[in-house]
């Protein structure tokens, strides 16, 4: 069987919530400045079109980790592959995901980051599969929770293939 994509969130509903999440989080912020933290390569999609929604001033920064080993299970060590091009002290920190799956990576890489200094830390993500839980983090904004299933799309990937889809997809026809 060819690999297929079946639609899990479509285009509209995504932009829908990402338009409530930019609501909320520039209510949130009000009289700050917030500074995103674009994990990549994942979460590229989902920061740009929340940063275009939030109405408080906001400043970008990048980080690329890895935590995978061979398969799809993260290894619970984070390597920082890309490292932020500034510092974090005294800022207003978001760290924007694409998806928090055993929460492994986030654990450690909010480790990490509080050593720096930062104002306030809180995460915000695109999608949460919270059955899958391993480590406990505390997510501030989630756009939705899903089922146990790998997704693809809005900067997610399988192989590297489908980031640029523009909805929520589940794949289909590998084994
Ligand atoms: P965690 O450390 O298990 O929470 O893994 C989080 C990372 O694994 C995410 O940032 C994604 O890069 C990747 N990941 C987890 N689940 C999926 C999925 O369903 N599709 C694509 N990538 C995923
Ligand atoms: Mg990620």
């Amino acid at each position: 069987m060819a690999e297929t994509i079946r639609v899990l969130v479509p285009e509209k509903e995504v932009d829908k919530r990402i338009e409530e999440l930019g609501k909320k989080i520039s209510e949130d912020y009000a009289g700050k400045q917030v500074h995103l933290i674009c994990v990549l390569k994942g979460g590229v999609f989902f920061m740009c079109e929340l940063a275009k929604r939030i109405t408080v001033p906001v400043s970008m920064d990048f980080m690329s980790v890895s935590s995978y080993g061979a398969g799809t299970e993260s290894s619970g060590i984070v390597k920082i592959v890309k490292d932020l091009d500034e510092p974090l002290e005294g800022k207003d920190v978001l760290i924007v995901e694409d998806i928090i799956d055993s929460g492994r990576t986030l654990f450690h890489l909010m480790k990490i980051l509080k050593e720096r200094g930062p104002k306030s830390m809180h995460i915000c993500t695109l999608l949460d599969k919270p059955e899958r839980r391993v480590e406990d983090v505390k997510v501030d904004y989630v756009g939705f929770n899903i089922p146990d299933e790998f997704v693809v799309g809005y900067g997610l990937d399988y192989a590297q293939k489908y980031r640029n889809l523009p909805f929520i997809g589940v794949v289909e026809g590998v084994e």
